[in-house]
């Protein structure tokens, strides 16, 4: 069944990017401008004479106008189910209090609501992914939705999988954007990003707003994991932060060892591993830092009970498969 607002969503971006007006279009068809507007709508699609004019004036076929295209049946081979939303981990969140957290406490409009106000940085990253006309994919999107919110701020038309290993976020964000873009061109799935289910050499741009940071399993895995399933020239775009060596040597050498014993990984700037993962070409821009004594994360509290307002430095990656 043809989706009317998902084909309205595509032919009024089909419009945009040829710079025409509705009533422009409208003249160009010889309809009233109201009838385009009404198609764009979804609230009627036009008769087969004028979808040909339109295919014709949008060089595209009809079919690519009208059908929804099962992207992620096509990047991992695998039948999605009928929910469309593509889990390949459990639909049960195996973290049911964060879950409910999320819900209830209406992050995800929030966190959208936020990145709606002018973000020097993370607006600057958005724009830069969105200038990709191929697949993007967020990996561990979680509540802030990593850089989509700001990538879709830069263009809604992107292509992009929002994806997390909680599937409750994957929901939320679905759930969300369904009522506020109802864009066509958003894809959701549920999946460990240390194994992802893509096939190799078939994502153009993974971005990474913290997710790999903040990894539950191997980070290296995540990153080797990235390589495979970009396409040659694609990039993985990482973001997150890591304490200095200038930061540690600073603390009380006691404060030193058990950071170290109980929190080796946040000394990690994971360049090694970058490199190790495949990627060749690496450019760090370093963006910012933040302390812990306002946070609530697990780090926060351990620096709170030694004492301690530990900062860290952050970073965003372009890491380029060659
Ligand atoms: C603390 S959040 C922060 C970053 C997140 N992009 C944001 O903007 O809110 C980290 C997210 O990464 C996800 N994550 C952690 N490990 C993952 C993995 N192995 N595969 C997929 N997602 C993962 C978590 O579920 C969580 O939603």
């Amino acid at each position: 069944m043809v989706n009317k607002i998902h084909f309205g969503k595509r032919i009024a971006a089909l419009r945009r990017t040829k710079g025409l007006s509705q009533v422009e279009l409208a003249e160009k068809l010889g309809v009233t401008s109201q009838a385009v507007s009404k198609w764009e709508c979804g609230n009627a699609v036009p008769d087969i004479d004028l979808l040909l004019d339109l295919s014709h004036l949008y060089h595209v076929t009809i079919n690519k106008m009208l059908e929804d295209v099962d992207l992620l049946y096509e990047l991992t081979e695998s039948q999605t189910g009928s929910s469309d939303i593509a889990y390949f981990v459990s639909e049960e969140d195996p973290n049911l209090e964060w879950a409910n957290e999320i819900i209830h406490g209406g992050w995800i409009r929030r966190n959208w609501e936020h990145a709606q106000y002018e973000n020097f940085y993370r607006d600057a990253v958005g724009k830069q992914i969105a200038l990709c006309d191929g697949v993007i994919l967020e990996i561990g999107a979680g509540p802030g939705g990593g850089f989509m919110p700001y990538v879709l701020k830069a263009n809604p038309d992107a292509v992009i999988i929002i994806s997390d290993l909680s599937p409750t976020v994957v929901r939320e964000w679905k759930s969300f954007l369904d009522r506020t873009l109802a864009s066509p061109n958003l894809y959701y799935s549920a999946f460990d990003f240390c194994n992802m289910p893509f096939k190799d050499n078939c994502i153009d741009i993974i971005s990474d707003g913290g997710g790999i940071g903040n990894c539950i399993g191997e980070k290296t895995n995540a990153l080797k994991e990235a390589y495979r399933v970009l396409k040659p020239g694609g990039k993985l775009i990482t973001s997150t932060g890591f304490v200095n060596k200038e930061t540690l040597a600073s603390l009380p050498s006691e404060t030193q060892k058990i950071l170290l014993n109980k929190r080796p990984d946040i000394f990690e700037d994971l360049y090694e591993d970058t490199v190790l993962a495949g990627f060749s070409k690496i450019d760090s821009v370093i963006s910012g830092s933040w302390y812990t004594d306002n946070d609530d994360s697990e780090i926060a509290d351990l620096a709170r009970s030694l004492g301690i307002n530990l900062k860290f430095t952050s970073y965003t990656r372009y890491c380029m498969k060659e």
